[in-house]
């Protein structure tokens, strides 16, 4: 008999989440209701953030920390080349202009060096995104934008609870964004949330989360009667979505206990195997929130990435890839914007090189090391080849 498989992400849901989505639809309020309310106040009381925002994803709160923010055409936004293209799209939505700069060779994160001599006038923004959970130097990174005159939007959509300086990430910039798409640390199925300490920042979202209304629902003393200030879209999170994430941030202590211990057993796993370069999950003052364990193969290609996968998928093991293309690198920006390969060498190196490998906490001790012991014998099977 095959042993089980081991699924990259699970969204671990039982009862609480059923009976939170029963008593939703037994009821008559499916959107702008006490839920939404509900996990919006929970989550900025976790984050540690003034307000949040719900929307309908992590896309939706990074475009509308933009849009909100008047970033338009002719402006410039700063985006590493290694992330999620949702990060770039952004900034396209917006009609401005992605700047993409390569990231740190020891963390995957912004690399504040480069992002330095990015800098300029057109400037307006910048995005850092904590790769895999791990926090940026916010230190370097506040400091370089202060005097740049530019804000700051994180891209938190991996990083939910990851600790900068006894800080939790999306309080640093201006806003926050974050995921709650299925095999995140926590799910509403599809979701995200906008976090800030500026009022006025938490309103002009709210409002254009929902068409550009001037008041919400509960506001309306004449029901259906509003009016429209300002261009908006519909991004909202509703009710259902809400219920369940509501009920996963109750078990996110519970969560992220079990994903620091499985990526510190699995690290321990892969002790030995010269060729890898496991990120550490804390560096200067930044600790991670443990969202994979990123295995990095050596840049020479002595060892095939695609290989190794091959036989840990064969093996029953589920991994996926962050990311598989620098951002610059996909047809759409490098046709739009004459990216050539080699202008983000680390970038390129990690979209070619890296494998996530699981550590959620639907896996337990034993699954660290059979994914350990599997990993081991495909980069010793594909060393040979
Ligand atoms: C860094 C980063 N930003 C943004 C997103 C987009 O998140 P969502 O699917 O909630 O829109 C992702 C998705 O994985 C991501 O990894």
């Amino acid at each position: 008999m095959s042993a089980p498989l081991i699924p990259f992400g699970k969204p671990l849901l039982d009862q609480a989440e059923i009976d939170a989505v029963v008593a939703v639809l037994s009821g008559t309020v499916l959107v702008h209701g006490p839920i939404t309310h509900e996990f919006e106040q929970r989550f900025a009381a976790r984050i540690g953030a003034k307000h949040a925002v719900s929307v309908s994803s992590c896309t939706a709160a990074l475009h509308l920390s933009l849009f909100a923010n008047s970033i338009g055409p002719g402006d410039l936004v700063v985006v590493p080349a290694m992330t999620h293209v949702a990060t770039a799209h952004a900034a396209e939505f917006c009609g401005a202009r992605p700047v993409f700069v390569d990231v740190a060779a020891d963390t995957g994160n912004l690399d504040p060096a480069a992002l330095a001599s990015a800098m300029s006038p057109a400037v307006r923004t910048v995005m850092p995104v904590h790769y895999l959970g791990l926090p940026c130097d916010m230190e370097a990174i506040s400091g370089i934008c202060e005097r740049n005159g530019a804000f700051i939007v994180e891209d938190c959509a991996l990083a939910i609870d990851a600790d900068y300086d006894g800080r939790k990430v999306g309080t640093f910039g201006l806003t926050g964004c974050f995921s709650f798409y299925p095999i995140k640390h926590i799910t509403s199925i599809e979701g995200g949330m906008v976090t800030t300490d500026d009022p006025a920042v938490a309103i002009a979202i709210r409002q254009r989360r929902a068409f550009g209304y001037d008041r919400t629902v509960g506001e309306r003393t004449r029901p259906g009667i509003y009016d429209v200030t300002v261009l908006g879209y519909n991004y909202r999170m509703n009710e259902v979505e809400a219920a369940v994430g509501l009920a996963q941030l109750k078990k996110l202590d519970a969560f992220q206990g079990a994903r620091a211990t499985n990526f510190a057993r699995l690290r321990e796993a892969l002790v030995g195997i010269d060729e890898l370069t496991v990120f550490a999950p804390r560096k200067g003052k930044a600790t991670s929130s443990h969202y994979c364990l990123n295995a990095v193969l050596p840049r020479d290609g002595s060892i095939d990435r695609d290989a190794v996968v091959a036989r840990l998928n064969a093996a029953g093991i589920g991994t996926s890839v962050h990311y598989p293309c620098a951002v610059p690198m996909t047809s759409y920006y490098r046709e739009k914007y004459g990216y050539k390969t080699g202008q983000f060498p680390v970038s390129e190196w990690l979209a070619a090189q890296t494998i996530s490998l699981p550590i959620g906490p639907h896996l337990s001790e034993r699954d660290m090391l059979r994914i350990g012991a599997a990993f081991k014998d495909a980069v010793h099977t594909s060393r040979a080849q």
